[in-house]
């Protein structure tokens, strides 16, 4: 399958920003163990993050043109604002987990709302960068 991973604003910052929260490893470790899991289980993965609202869009537009099967997205924190991303993602009739690395939920309350849950087909929450793994297990799937 081809599948595509997005990660938005300050996901990047893996392994500085918030430990307690987020963890040790970093952003090249995350996307190592993708990639990895990826080529062992025959799947092409694109793997792209971007700080910027707009870079996240034009990927999920493009997604569109080169006949990507499966999105896996933690937009970060534009998850409780964007409603350009959720446009977006409402755009593609793609398969699309949404996966978030801390339990949102048990964190402040801005948090416990998410704009593109709604147009995702699930989510992953709380659940560490293992959350990735599950998503990408989910989306390869026969069903
Ligand atoms: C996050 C949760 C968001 O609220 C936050 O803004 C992030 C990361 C997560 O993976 O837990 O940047 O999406």
């Amino acid at each position: 399958m081809k599948l595509l991973v997005l990660n938005g604003p300050n996901l990047n910052f893996l392994g500085i920003r918030e430990k307690g929260i987020y963890g040790n490893q970093d952003y090249a470790y995350l996307i190592e163990r993708l990639q990895k899991k990826a080529e062992a289980e025959g799947h092409e993965l694109e793997v792209f993050q971007s700080n910027y609202e707009g870079g996240l869009i034009d990927k999920i537009q493009e997604a569109y043109y080169t006949g990507v099967e499966g999105i896996i997205i933690n937009p970060g924190a534009f998850t409780h604002y964007s409603y350009a991303l959720r446009d977006a993602l409402a755009s593609v009739e793609i398969p699309k987990i949404e996966v978030h690395i801390s339990n949102v939920h048990k964190r402040e309350e801005f948090r416990h709302v998410s704009v593109t849950a709604p147009v995702c087909t699930g989510q992953v929450v709380g659940l560490g960068l293992k959350g990735y793994e599950l998503a990408m297990d989910y989306l390869t799937e026969k069903k």
